[in-house]
């Protein structure tokens, strides 16, 4: 029997985080105070738009809004918030009722008034700190992430909030808002860190004033609190931080720092709907670990702090992208953030009270946009592996990106399925068998094209034997050939659950063609096995 099994009846419950003990870092992960990994799985909710005011109010009660993050599984948010909020005299002093007026938003003063009245007539500075005081009851961690200095929708070359000593990025006034702002929420105990200044770019970027204002930044929010941990991020929208393969920040303290990357599509706009996507995966992934993945191996950790698509299905580059991303995200076990939490804003580049669709919340923020998606984001969200979690010796997990579930025995004990991630089999791939963990003699086979993909007795026999093929090495390919002369991989069977063996995709040099379907991603996890229940399970038709 799978030694693994005697695990899977245990219920085990995650820790509860002790919200007020500080995190550090030891080598790449992010640790609590008794050294175990916390694995940041957050959302991103945007405070920095316009008005200054945390996006949904008008629309939900703060509570409802912070309860359902929480019920999603989500354990921190990454709160953006615009500098002139905490050091422009200017705007310091104005409430939430006088800066919606300001920017002529009457309409979201009504929502506001209905929804959440307490913080109507509050400075901005308290109301966001109800915000952070709700997402407290609720257990969530927040990163207070300085978005931009002038409050507006972020990024463009030349909005004039890019780089140090843009027309409204005065260094001094930056530095004067991280210590404001480190100080101020010195004593909530949820505020667990500080990201510097989301997406540097534009004409004046220069990694010659990243290396002087990044360690003036993080030296200010150290020196106001120094339980936080501080968040760097790169260049170029935050895409790059390959410089640092050639030098080091010098920083008065340790064990607190952590770089942070995104990732969108339209990182690279048209690539993934116009190219073999095998191809395009690969090459994105290696780009990402060149530009950032690295610094884990330098010991950092790495945030992916932005990354999302539009949850309405429509937008094919986006679609075709999110399954490269999560199988990333899964292999390196990476620390992360939704974009985003608001499914609208009181008003966006002109528009008043628009809808945001890579969002988790509906346009009225009482629904969830895609119920499939949130299903597929928990499949990253509970951490596999790093100190405090290695509980039983490192196996593999079978994970399929594209539906964000893993590869279990099915019914019969012959049949494999995929199911949650949670519940994952214990695989080793070894000498060309993916083979159940522990057992001598479980070995997946392919059964002829179109046909269940089985577990059999016999591992030595050629319909045994997998190779991992295509630039992405996530095609898992048998050396059996069908009708087709094609070999046959892994795929998921017409159900949309059951593993059979089809003929491998993008063979034929089809520029469009789609694998996605074929992708497996073999996932290193320490992670007791366990029926523990997800909160996503509840939600699912
Ligand atoms: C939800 O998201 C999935 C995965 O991206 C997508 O395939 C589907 O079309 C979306 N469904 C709806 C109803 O928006
Ligand atoms: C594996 O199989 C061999 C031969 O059938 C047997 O002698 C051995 O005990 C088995 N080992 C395990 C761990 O089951």
């Amino acid at each position: 029997m799978n030694s693994f099994l005697l695990f899977s009846h245990i219920l085990l419950l995650l820790p509860l985080l002790t919200l007020g003990s500080p995190l550090s870092t030891n080598g790449r992960w992010i640790v609590d105070e008794s050294g175990r990994r916390v694995k940041l799985a957050c959302v991103n909710w945007a405070s920095h738009l316009d008005a200054m005011v945390t996006e949904g109010l008008n629309k939900q009660p703060v509570d409802a809004i912070t309860a359902k993050v929480a019920s999603l599984g989500f354990n921190c948010v990454r709160l953006t918030y615009a500098t002139y909020m905490t050091a422009h005299q200017d705007y310091l002093y104005l409430t939430v009722r006088q800066s919606l007026l300001k920017n002529g938003l009457k309409e979201a003063v009504d929502g506001i008034l209905l929804h959440n009245p307490n913080i109507i007539d509050l400075p901005l500075i308290e109301a966001f700190k109800a915000v952070i005081q709700s997402l407290e009851k609720n257990n969530i961690m927040v990163i207070m992430d300085n978005h931009v200095s002038k409050p507006q929708w972020c990024c463009s070359g030349t909005d004039g909030n890019g780089f140090f000593g843009d027309e409204y990025f005065d260094p001094a006034q930056w530095e004067m808002g991280l210590s404001n702002m480190a100080r101020f929420f010195s004593l909530s105990p949820n505020v667990i860190a500080m990201s510097l200044r989301n997406e540097l770019r534009g004409p004046r970027q220069n990694v010659q004033d990243w290396y002087k204002y990044m360690k003036s930044g993080a030296e200010a929010i150290h020196g106001a609190n120094p339980k936080l941990l501080v968040i760097l991020s790169g260049l170029s929208f935050d895409n790059d931080l390959s410089f640092l393969q050639q030098k080091q920040v010098d920083l008065s303290f340790q064990r607190k720092l952590v770089y942070e990357v995104h990732w969108y599509s339209f990182t690279n706009s048209g690539i993934w709907s116009n190219g073999d996507l095998n191809e395009v995966c690969s090459q994105r992934t290696y780009k990402m670990m060149r530009k950032a993945g690295f610094l884990l191996d330098q010991g950092f950790p790495l945030f992916l702090g932005e990354f999302g698509i539009d949850q309405r299905g429509v937008n094919m580059e986006d679609n075709r992208y999110l399954p490269c991303v999560l199988s990333l995200a899964a292999d390196l076990d990476l620390d992360w953030a939704l974009w985003s939490l608001q499914g609208s804003y009181y008003t966006r580049e002109g528009t008043h009270d628009m809808e945001e669709t890579y969002s988790v919340l509906s346009f009225d923020w009482s629904q969830f946009r895609n119920v499939t998606m949130l299903r597929i984001i928990s499949s990253i969200q509970t951490p596999l592996t790093g100190p405090g979690l290695d509980q039983v010796p490192a196996y593999k997990m079978l994970y399929h990106p594209l539906t964000g579930r893993c590869v279990l025995r099915g019914n019969t004990g012959k049949d494999v399925v995929t199911g949650r991630c949670l519940k994952s089999e214990a695989w080793i791939y070894d000498n060309g068998n993916l083979a159940l963990h522990g057992t001598n003699s479980s070995c997946l086979q392919t059964d002829g094209e179109g046909k269940l993909a089985i577990l059999g007795t016999d591992c030595s026999g050629i319909a045994s034997k997998w190779d991992m093929i295509s630039a992405t090495k996530m095609q898992f390919s048998s050396k059996v050939q069908g009708p087709s002369r094609r070999p046959l991989c892994l795929d998921i069977g017409p159900n949309g659950r059951s593993l059979v063996t089809n003929a491998c995709k993008c063979f034929t040099g089809n520029q469009l063609c789609d694998p996605e379907t074929q992708w497996f991603k073999l996932v290193k996890s320490t992670r007791i096995l366990t029926d523990e229940k997800s909160t996503i399970d509840g939600l699912m038709p």
